[in-house]
């Protein structure tokens, strides 16, 4: 990779530092007014998927300097990296390769000189018919039994994508199966997953990349004990009800799962980049194999809409370049991802991941400090409940915060008027947002002198409005690599490395440390802060008042 300037003194950046100074003072009503076509001019649209842009705090100069930064930024030739299998997550030297995960049969894709679409394609064929099994029946439990409960068990990467997925396709899901999907080391999360479930129809996926994760590994070893209880101790009754998705066989074999009931993936996937590899087995199990390379089809239209397509008129181009317009220029902190589908309404907590693990990094890929602010924080809720909760301090707050909507045109549950009355508030909440509501325009109503502070909007808050036919398969995959793309054109503007996670490791380290300290019969040394100590010490003791 060639060597860059520092972000902040490349030439687009001092001119958007600059321009920045104007804009800051713009309304989005006199842009609006100034430019009655904004609307249609200020959209972008690949493969059915329509962003509206034009309620952003820009003008054709700030696109025009953002576009001019990415490729000051290398953008271009870092996407060819990224496409070519180079290894640019530096800090763990290996390539990113989740656009291989939905590569057609036939293309080629070298990683070390190996073309890996045949072993993704073999993969898929193997999920194929193990999810096909399951759905007619054949595959039996280790009482004859067939198959009604998958319980996936996984967390982060390996439980968000599926999690999202399966609460996003729930329509195309086969009804006569019933999911869980286990994360959070807290017992509960296991015990609520499985109260009502009868073990001998009952499947555990175990999805895990590394297979060593503390909270997957201790939920599985529950599960087994939990599942060979009820088959009264049979250890051979595991092969019928538990797979594991893994790149580990090593651990998955030590843990007792048969390999051949194990479905790989590879070291350059990610784990939030993973939902399209084998860590979507329960995805496809839910909906078939069919829906499942529906959607991976929609990932790869959106992927070589972003390798191909000019950045003026690239959607992840575009949306992550807003994003960092607000993030280093304007100071905003946050994100809101506001979906108006009922089923997306685990798409902002996946969203999470997928943004802040990749771009919440404070040094450079050669380890300098940053200077600029990276990922803001994403979160969200689906609409229109959020309008009844935290709605209020979008719109008269004193944070700015930008918005992306998400609706559809056609509902999957048309239910007379629900479907426009939800799409009326879309549409009602970004024009408010952005236009406001005048001092002048609140007297007019006859709002006494006292109140009008108080019922006026200011306005010029911005948003992107996304739009797309309903939610399909193919349209999910869309928006889900319409994210990914932005959150790696983000990455390469802030010249971090998108794909590692080290920030997660001091906490795994001190809690290892911790467990035997709350776990001993003797009362332990500890030997950490005051705080700390304290708090191990007061946990014990109330502990042994249980
Ligand atoms: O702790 C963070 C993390 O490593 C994520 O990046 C990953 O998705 C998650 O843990 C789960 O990891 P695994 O799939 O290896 O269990």
């Amino acid at each position: 990779m060639a060597t860059l300037e520092p972000l902040t003194k490349r030439k687009a950046w001092k001119a958007l530092q600059a321009h920045y100074e104007h804009v800051r003072a713009l309304h989005l009503r006199t842009l609006f007014a100034d430019a009655p076509q904004r609307g249609e001019r200020m959209t972008a649209e690949a493969a059915g998927i329509f962003l509206d842009y034009s309620k952003n705090r820009i003008t054709d100069e700030t696109v025009k300097l953002l576009i001019q930064l990415a490729e000051e930024s290398g953008l271009r030739s870092r996407i060819d990296a990224m496409f070519g299998g180079e290894k640019i997550n530096v800090t763990e030297n290996r390539a990113v390769l989740h656009v291989a995960l939905r590569a057609p049969e036939g293309a080629s894709i070298l990683v070390d000189g190996e073309n890996v679409v045949p072993q993704v394609h073999a993969v898929l064929d193997r999920m194929a018919d193990f999810s096909k099994r399951i759905g007619t029946g054949d595959w039996k439990g280790h009482t004859g039994k067939r198959i009604r409960n998958v319980v996936n068990i996984g967390i982060g990467g390996s439980d968000l994508g599926p999690v999202m997925a399966y609460e996003a396709l729930k329509h195309y899901s086969d009804r006569a199966l019933t999911f869980r999907f286990v994360s959070n080391v807290d017992g509960t999360d296991f015990a609520e997953a499985v109260r009502d479930l009868d073990p001998s129809e009952t499947l555990f996926i175990v999805s895990s990349k590394t297979f060593t994760t503390l909270e997957t590994m201790t939920n599985a070893h529950s599960a087994r004990a939990w599942s060979l209880a009820g088959m009264g101790g049979d250890e051979r009754s595991i092969a019928r009800h538990f797979v594991a998705v893994s790149t580990n066989a090593a651990e998955v074999a030590k843990f007792g799962i048969d390999t051949a009931n194990m479905f790989g993936f590879w070291d350059w996937v990610g784990g939030r980049y993973s939902m399209d590899s084998a860590i979507g087995l329960s995805t496809m199990v839910a909906v078939g194999a069919e829906n499942f390379r529906a959607m991976l089809d929609g990932f790869r239209q959106i992927d070589e809409h972003f390798r191909a397509t000019p950045f003026a008129r690239n959607l992840p181009v575009l949306m992550g370049l807003l994003g960092v317009w607000y993030s280093d220029f304007f100071g905003a902190g946050t994100v809101a991802v506001l979906p108006y589908e009922q089923y997306l309404k685990r798409f902002p907590a996946y969203l999470q991941q997928l943004t802040m693990e990749s771009n919440g990094k404070h040094v450079t890929l050669d380890g300098a400090e940053v200077t600029y602010a990276t990922s803001p924080i994403y979160w969200g809720e689906p609409g229109t409940n959020g309008q009844h909760s935290f709605y209020q301090l979008i719109h008269q707050g004193t944070r700015l915060i930008p918005c992306d909507f998400i609706g559809f045109a056609n509902p999957l549950n048309p239910l007379p008027r629900h479907h426009d009355m939800l799409m009326a508030n879309v549409f009602a909440q970004a024009e408010a947002l952005a236009f406001g509501k005048t001092p002048e325009q609140v007297k007019a109503e006859g709002t006494p002198e006292w109140l009008v502070p108080h019922r006026v909007f200011e306005g010029n808050r911005p948003s992107n409005t996304i739009l797309a036919d309903r939610l399909t398969p193919e349209v999910l995959g869309k928006l889900v690599a319409l994210y990914e793309h932005a959150v790696f054109t983000q990455g390469v503007i802030w010249q971090i490395d998108s794909f590692d996670q080290w920030g997660v490791e001091l906490g795994k380290v001190l809690a290892q440390r911790i467990i035997p300290e709350l776990e001993s019969a003797a009362e332990p040394e500890p030997g950490h802060d005051s705080s700390t100590n304290s708090l191990i010490r007061r946990y014990r003791k109330l502990k042994k008042a249980r």
